[in-house]
């Protein structure tokens, strides 16, 4: 039986990594991208990884014709995991229009073709930007959602109540959403990694960049929050783990093991760290010098989250197991072979 996997945004950070671990899991993956924010040079890098070559889609997916068409070339898909999507929070305050567009219009039309071609499964990459600042800590999956701070995290939002809303309607499909924490690092191949184009806006990128001598100093926002050293706490789990979660939600879908036809679930480590933590951390495992200052709070952070992971380690049988040494180590690694050093 044929176990094709469709990995939209496959040439992308998560994406890159999740196939990685779905061929090395056996399966047979093809991977749709438009390429806005990766390069086609992934797919050496991953056949360098795993031996095997990913088929490649270059198809934007907001438009439904193109869609169709990448569809029609593939009669044969068990499952998708749906990654392709614009993640700048910043930059979605300024394109709104491109962020609903891209974002809502992608997952409205590969949910069409799977409804009229009759595709059961869906592992779709939402956050947990969904559950804003949270009143109790760590989150579940119960902890209600609150307003999106961001266009970016409103189409998270709107994507998981499309799901929610379609699946009702289509017992015959099942959709997971998988609600990610901080992803960080890269494999530990430094084959692939997180590539961000212009100015990093995630800690990581800068930090790895800032030491790489790229970027002058780190800014770190903010050291009045209530918290032990006054800086902001995130989950913080490794790419590769994370893509690991992937694989265990496909193999749900597809041996029928959901419970319900529309699940969502945290995938964090459960440890909150303090950025300062973070830092500290990087400086102690690289031995690089880190210049950083103190500045200014970000707009529309917030102050703390972290996961409650029993439900994803229970129902899943998956849990995070990186340590985060190793995690930032990957990172170094990473751009030190970017940048030739
Ligand atoms: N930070 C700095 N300096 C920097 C960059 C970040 O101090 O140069 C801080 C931020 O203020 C924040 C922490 O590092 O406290 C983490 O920031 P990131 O930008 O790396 O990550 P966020 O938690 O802001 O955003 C992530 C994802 C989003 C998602 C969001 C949900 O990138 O996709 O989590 O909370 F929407």
């Amino acid at each position: 039986m044929s176990k094709k996997i469709l990995v939209t945004g496959g040439t992308g950070y998560i994406g890159s990594h999740t196939v990685v671990e779905l061929q090395n899991a056996g399966f047979e993956v093809v991977i749709a991208d438009n390429l806005s924010n990766s390069k086609i040079e992934v797919l050496d890098a991953l056949e360098q990884i795993t031996g095997i070559r990913p088929l490649f889609e270059k198809v934007d997916l907001s438009d439904a014709q193109a869609t169709s068409e990448m569809f029609d070339r593939h009669g044969d898909i068990k499952a998708i995991i749906h990654f392709a999507a614009f993640k700048a929070v910043g930059e979605s305050v300024q394109k709104p229009l491109e962020y609903y567009r891209n974002n809502l219009n992608s997952l409205m039309n590969i949910l069409d073709n799977m409804r009229s071609r009759k595709i059961k499964n869906m592992v779709f990459s939402s956050s947990c930007t969904v559950y804003g600042q949270p009143d109790q800590l760590p989150v579940t999956e119960e902890t209600p959602r609150k307003p999106a701070e961001s266009p970016y995290g409103n189409t998270k939002a709107i994507a998981e109540d499309i799901l929610r809303d379609f699946c009702k309607v289509h017992p015959e499909i099942s959709c997971i959403a998988l609600r990610y924490f901080n992803p960080i690092g890269a494999h530990p191949s430094a084959l692939i990694g997180e590539l961000p184009i212009g100015v990093p806006g995630n800690l990581v990128p800068f930090i790895t960049q800032t030491a790489a001598g790229i970027r002058k100093e780190l800014s770190i926002f903010g050291d009045d929050y209530q918290t032990p050293d006054g800086t902001a706490i995130r989950d913080y789990i490794n790419v590769v783990d994370l893509s690991e979660a992937h694989v265990v939600a496909i193999n749900r879908l597809l041996e029928q093991k959901a419970v319900q036809n529309y699940e969502f679930f945290n995938v964090g480590t459960g440890n909150g760290l303090s950025v300062m933590e973070l830092v500290q951390t990087f400086i102690r495992v690289t031995g690089v010098k880190l210049p950083y200052k103190i500045a200014p709070r970000r707009q529309g952070d917030i102050e703390k989250i972290w996961a409650d992971t029993t439900i994803s380690n229970k129902e899943l049988g998956w849990e995070a197991k990186k340590t985060v040494d190793e995690t930032l180590l990957s990172a170094w690694n990473w751009e030190k072979r970017v940048r030739g050093l």
